[in-house]
């Protein structure tokens, strides 16, 4: 048992499809007040004193959904991040991206870029979004840098350890998740995060995304103070 507070809390938002078809309403709508409550829980996350939080919102495999689905959600994130980004920007929050951005829009590639130089010394609550984001590709792309320092010779084969990968993560310099959450009562990882979770706690919310809030959070934040956490050791 533990009184602490989770540093870092990883998300996967899922179910706004389902919280929108039990409603008559279009996925769209469901995805849009997905992004609607996510100012409530980041608030709540920092009055509880988390420091870090990684939100799941678009993974590479969400590419390969319907393209009106896909405008829709691109739509979406050029309004978050005009918008409640710039609030977060406001009060001082930083914000940075991870994930593949090769395939988004030029002004939005641009925006990223510019609200993680804008945010980059602020210090005290960090939101990570996962945009375009794949454990698998992030893992690849890593190995891939490694085996390119290795042939040039900056780096030896025996200075290749646990350490030196993570360091070549988009993750590099992130303490890793202590609490996994995931909405809508799935009970996978769906390509999040593969190397980061390997001794976070998981946990799964029934309520599907949008109907997630600050009394949720809370639910999820006491479940892992009763976990006893051992990392292999007794
Ligand atoms: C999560 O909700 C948001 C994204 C993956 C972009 P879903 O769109 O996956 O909603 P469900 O799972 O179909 O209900
Ligand atoms: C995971 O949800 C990705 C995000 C929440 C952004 P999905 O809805 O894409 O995952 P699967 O397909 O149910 O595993
Ligand atoms: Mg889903």
């Amino acid at each position: 048992m533990t009184e602490a507070i989770p540093q870092h809390i990883a998300i996967i938002m899922d179910g706004n499809g389902r919280w929108a078809k039990a409603r008559g309403l279009s996925r769209t709508q469901g995805h849009r007040q997905g992004a609607k409550i996510l100012e409530n829980v980041l608030r709540h996350a920092q009055k509880r004193g988390v420091r870090v939080i990684t939100l799941f919102a678009f993974s590479s495999e969400n590419w390969g959904r319907p393209k009106e689905e896909v405008d829709a959600l691109m739509d979406l994130f050029r309004n978050y991040l005009k918008n409640d980004v710039e609030k977060l920007k406001e009060e001082k929050v930083r914000v940075s991206f991870i994930g593949n951005r090769n395939r988004f829009p030029t002004d939005l590639k641009q925006r990223m870029d510019e609200l993680e130089a804008q945010t980059k010394e602020f210090d005290r609550f960090h939101v990570i979004l996962a945009l375009g984001y794949g454990a698998r590709d992030d893992l690849t792309g890593a190995v891939r840098r490694i085996a390119e320092a290795v042939a040039i010779g900056t780096l030896k084969p025996e200075q290749v350890d646990t350490a030196c990968v993570a360091a070549h993560l988009s993750t590099a310099g992130i303490p890793d998740p202590d609490l996994l959450i995931r909405t809508s009562g799935e009970q996978r990882v769906s390509n999040f995060l593969l190397w980061e979770l390997a001794y976070s706690e998981f946990y799964w919310a029934d309520v599907m995304w949008p109907d997630f809030n600050e009394a949720e959070l809370d639910k999820a934040i006491e479940a892992y103070q009763g976990r006893q956490r051992r990392f292999g050791k007794l």
